[in-house]
């Protein structure tokens, strides 16, 4: 059963000089089913916050409609409103209240409200309930921009970029952290540029870039219909012609790096590597550093799109 509705969704911004305008987002289409956690891949820029702003009704759009539970945001937000929590991607909160008062000062906000005490206990920070907002670390200010986010027990999340800016360990927590709050049956919708992020916890991804949707499914299932399932990488000091190694049956895509790595994207390990082997004993090509590779998202975003996620 979808939970979340988005139709022929557009958003256009004026440009910065005024020349016409910015298309943000560019006619998207897609649902999200209750109870997964779904998420939108993409670099910077690619209209991730804007569509998640218009589904939250935080931001007016230029065409199409968005549903939460078959209800409009565009013409009953104040429904809306208590089905659904939000994370913002920079929250400023009020710096002098304390994180108690803060959760019920947001509290009034809903129809229902959880206790605060409660809220601070599911990410760890009951401890800090009498704190103010700078004192608390950068990993605790973002556990808590999630747990103001559940104060009005939503059916439905909203995480814009959940984990940036968070060291690896932090990473770890709040991803299950996210899988927690999705095993008590609320609906997850995350923004993310990590590949390994939307891999670990995402049951499906849309993948973003310039304001569209260039391929929706599963993470095992968009790597899998990759055409390369696979990366080889090598060092040599030797000079070889590049024609022939591009020529190996199953290597797609060759890429020289300034300190003589190269990068193969190709189709199976199996069919490439005793090919490769051939090719570097008859051309006399030491390879050194040899490694194998399986694809991953990253790969698909380069495959779809011809860029990097991250540069
Ligand atoms: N208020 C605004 N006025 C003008 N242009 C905007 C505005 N908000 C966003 N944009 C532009 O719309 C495009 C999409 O921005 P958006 O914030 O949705 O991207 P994003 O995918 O969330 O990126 P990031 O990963 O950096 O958070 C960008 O080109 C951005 O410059
Ligand atoms: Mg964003």
């Amino acid at each position: 059963m979808s939970i979340i509705e988005v139709k022929e969704l557009t958003k256009k911004f004026r440009r910065p000089d005024k020349k016409g305008d910015l298309i943000a987002v560019d006619g998207i289409s897609f649902s999200v089913e209750k109870g997964e956690i779904f998420g939108l891949l993409g670099p910077n820029g690619a209209g991730k916050t804007t569509t998640l702003e218009i589904i939250e009704g935080l931001q007016p759009l230029t065409g199409g409609e968005t549903f939460i539970k078959d209800i409009s945001t565009q013409k009953d937000l104040n429904k809306v409103k208590n089905l659904i929590g939000i994370q913002l991607q920079s929250s400023a909160y009020y710096e002098y209240l304390r994180l108690g008062e803060i959760l019920e000062l947001f509290g009034t906000f809903y129809n229902k409200a959880l206790d605060p005490d409660k809220l601070l206990d599911i990410v760890q920070l009951k401890d800090k309930k009498k704190a103010m907002i700078k004192q608390l670390s950068g990993g605790q200010q973002q556990r808590f921009s999630i747990c103001a986010a559940l104060v009005n027990d939503p059916e439905i999340v909203f995480l814009d970029e959940p984990t940036t800016g968070l060291d690896p360990q932090a990473r770890r927590s709040m991803w299950e952290f996210i899988k927690k709050i999705n095993e008590q049956g609320k609906t997850v919708v995350i923004t993310t540029h990590y590949m390994e992020e939307a891999e670990y916890l995402c049951n499906r991804v849309g993948i973003m870039d310039e304001g569209k949707i260039v391929s929706l499914n599963t993470p095992k299932a968009l790597i899998r219909n990759l055409k390369s399932s696979a990366r080889i990488n090598f060092y040599t000091d030797e000079q070889f012609d590049h024609a022939s190694l591009e020529a190996i049956n199953g290597v797609l895509a060759v890429e020289k790096n300034s300190n003589n790595t190269y990068h193969l994207r190709i189709t199976h390990s199996n069919e490439v590597l005793p090919k490769l082997y051939k090719w570097a004993e008859k051309n006399n090509v030491f390879m050194q550093d040899l490694e194998v590779d399986t694809s991953d998202l990253e790969d698909v975003f380069l495959e779809l799109t011809g860029k990097k996620l991250r540069d």
